[in-house]
């Protein structure tokens, strides 16, 4: 029996999407306003999800204090107040689109979940906009 535990978290960060090798209009014409120069902000809001096995002894498939503490420490404290593509070495060579950071989110925390369990990423840019990884 696997059970599927959820915490949600919240980063504020800057971003201007663009490849260098483009020129400026099919820069925007591909990325549109989030090609602005100056770079504009998103509130960003995330559900990390781990799926596994109840433990027998807490009942619990993961502390949920633990998840919360490593999303702190991994993403929040990495991530939030930000401009990702000045701040933020994974994105130096890397167009910060929700998709590359839901999967940059997903690789900092996957070495901290236990093996035997899943993980997964939610990855909201705007409250309709989201993205979903899980490895
Ligand atoms: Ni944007």
């Amino acid at each position: 029996m696997r059970v599927k535990v959820s915490r949600k978290a919240n980063f504020n960060a800057a971003h201007r999407l663009y490849r260098p090798d483009w020129s400026h209009e099919k820069n925007d014409a591909v990325f549109g306003k989030c090609n602005n120069p100056n770079f504009h902000g998103h509130n960003y809001d995330l559900i990390v999800s781990v799926e596994g096995p109840i433990n027998q002894e807490t009942g619990f498939v993961m502390d949920l204090k633990v998840l919360k503490d490593l999303i702190k420490a991994h993403v929040e404290d990495t991530l939030d107040h930000k401009n990702l593509n000045t701040d933020v070495p994974e994105f130096k060579n890397l167009n910060p689109t929700a998709e590359n950071i839901a999967v940059v989110i997903w690789n900092k925390l996957r070495p901290h979940i236990d093996k035997t369990h899943t993980l997964e990423v939610v990855l909201y840019e705007t409250p309709r906009n989201f993205v979903t990884y899980s490895g």
